[in-house]
C-alpha cells in the first residue's frame, strides 16, 4: 500500500518511492480510493507529470513526482495549493482559530473569499471543506459555496503534518500551480511528458452524478472538446491516462484507446440506494497494452 507520510513505501508495482503529503482536502471525484489502480497504469518513464484538472491531487501526491505542472480552474483549491507552498505556518495558524459551530460556519461561508488576504482564503476554504457536509466543495450559480454546516463532532481541522510535508514538496520541487482552463495547460505539454486528466465525470445517469465544482458546468461539449485534446496530446508524443465514467458516449469518445473497466465504489450520488461497488468508470491510455488510436 502507498502512505503519504513521506517515507519511502514499497508499492503494489514493487517500486519504492518517497510521497510526501497527501490531498490536504476532501474533493468530489478525488482519486484517492483508485490510487494503487492509478499508479500501476502510470508509464514507467517520462519527463514532466502534467495534471491539467488537478483537484485536490490525490496521484500528483502518490507520485510525488520531481517536476509537474498542475492546474485548475476553480481558484480556491489553486490559492491553497499556493498558499501551503508560500505560507504554511501563517495558514496552519489562522486554520486554529476557527470553531465548529453552525453559526460561525455559515459566517465564514458568506464571506466574499476575493476579499480576503490569500492566507485568510486559504484558510477559510479549508475550514469550510473539513466542516460542510460530506466535504464537498459546490457552488451555485453565483459562483458562491454553497454547501450546508455538516456537524460533525471534531473535524479535523488543522491537519498540520500533513501541510507541512505538503509544503515542503510543493517548495522543494520544480512543481508550476496555475488557476487556469485544461486546453491552456495541455499546450504546455512535450513529447514525453505524461499528462493525467480527471475530469468532471459525464452523468451515469441524467440526475446522479456531481459535475459542478464551479459556476460553470462540464457539459457534454466539454466531454468531447477534452477528447480532441487527448487527441492532440497522443499525436505530439505525451503519454496521455484520462479517467471518466463507464458510458456509451465516453467510451465512443476514446475509441481506439486502451479502455480499462475499472471497479469503483460511487459514493457521490444522491440516492443512496444506488451506492455501492460496480465497473463505473474507465482508465484511458494511449501507450501499454492494448492498441494505439
Ligand atoms: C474529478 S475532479 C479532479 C479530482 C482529482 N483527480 C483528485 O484526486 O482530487 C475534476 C476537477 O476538474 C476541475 N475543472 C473543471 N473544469 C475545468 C477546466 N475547464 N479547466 C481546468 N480544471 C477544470 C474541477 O475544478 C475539479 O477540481
Amino acid at each position: 500500500m502507498v502512505d503519504y507520510n513521506g517515507t519511502k513505501q514499497t508499492s503494489p508495482d514493487g517500486r519504492s518511492r518517497t510521497v510526501r503529503g497527501r490531498p490536504f482536502v476532501k474533493w468530489a471525484g478525488g482519486k484517492r480510493q483508485l490510487i494503487d489502480i492509478l499508479l500501476k497504469n502510470v508509464p514507467p518513464q517520462y519527463n514532466t507529470y502534467i495534471e491539467p484538472l488537478v483537484g485536490a491531487g490525490a496521484l500528483l501526491f502518490a507520485l510525488a513526482p520531481t517536476r509537474a505542472i498542475i492546474s485548475d480552474i476553480n481558484p480556491e483549491i489553486i490559492n491553497a495549493y499556493l498558499v501551503i507552498r508560500d505560507n504554511v505556518h501563517a495558514v496552519a495558524s489562522s486554520l486554529t482559530r476557527h470553531k465548529n459551530t453552525e453559526e460561525y460556519f455559515y459566517k465564514a461561508r458568506s464571506k466574499n473569499p476575493n476579499q480576503l488576504s490569500p492566507v485568510q482564503r486559504a484558510s477559510r476554504f479549508i475550514y469550510l471543506n473539513r466542516t460542510c457536509f460530506n466535504g464537498l466543495y459546490r457552488e451555485n450559480s453565483r459562483g458562491e459555496f454553497n454547501v450546508p454546516f455538516g456537524d460533525y463532532e471534531t473535524p479535523k481541522i488543522l491537519d498540520k503534518g500533513n501541510l507541512l510535508a505538503v509544503s515542503d514538496y510543493l517548495g522543494s520541487n520544480h512543481i508550476s500551480i496555475l488557476c487556469q482552463d485544461y486546453k491552456k495547460t495541455a499546450l504546455l505539454a512535450k513529447p514525453g511528458d505524461f499528462v493525467y486528466c480527471d475530469p468532471p465525470y459525464y452523468p451515469l445517469n441524467t440526475t446522479s452524478s456531481f459535475t459542478k465544482y464551479s459556476k460553470g458546468d462540464f457539459t457534454e461539449q466539454d466531454q468531447g472538446e477534452l477528447s480532441q485534446v487527448f487527441r492532440d496530446l497522443d499525436r505530439k508524443g505525451c503519454y496521455v491516462m484520462l479517467s471518466n465514467s463507464n458510458t456509451p458516449y465516453i467510451r465512443g469518445l476514446y475509441k481506439g484507446y486502451d479502455i480499462e473497466e475499472i471497479e469503483a465504489y460511487r459514493a457521490l450520488n444522491c440516492k443512496a440506494e444506488r451506492r455501492g461497488k460496480g465497473l463505473y468508470e474507465i482508465l484511458v491510455r494511449n501507450y501499454g497494452r492494448g492498441t494505439k488510436g
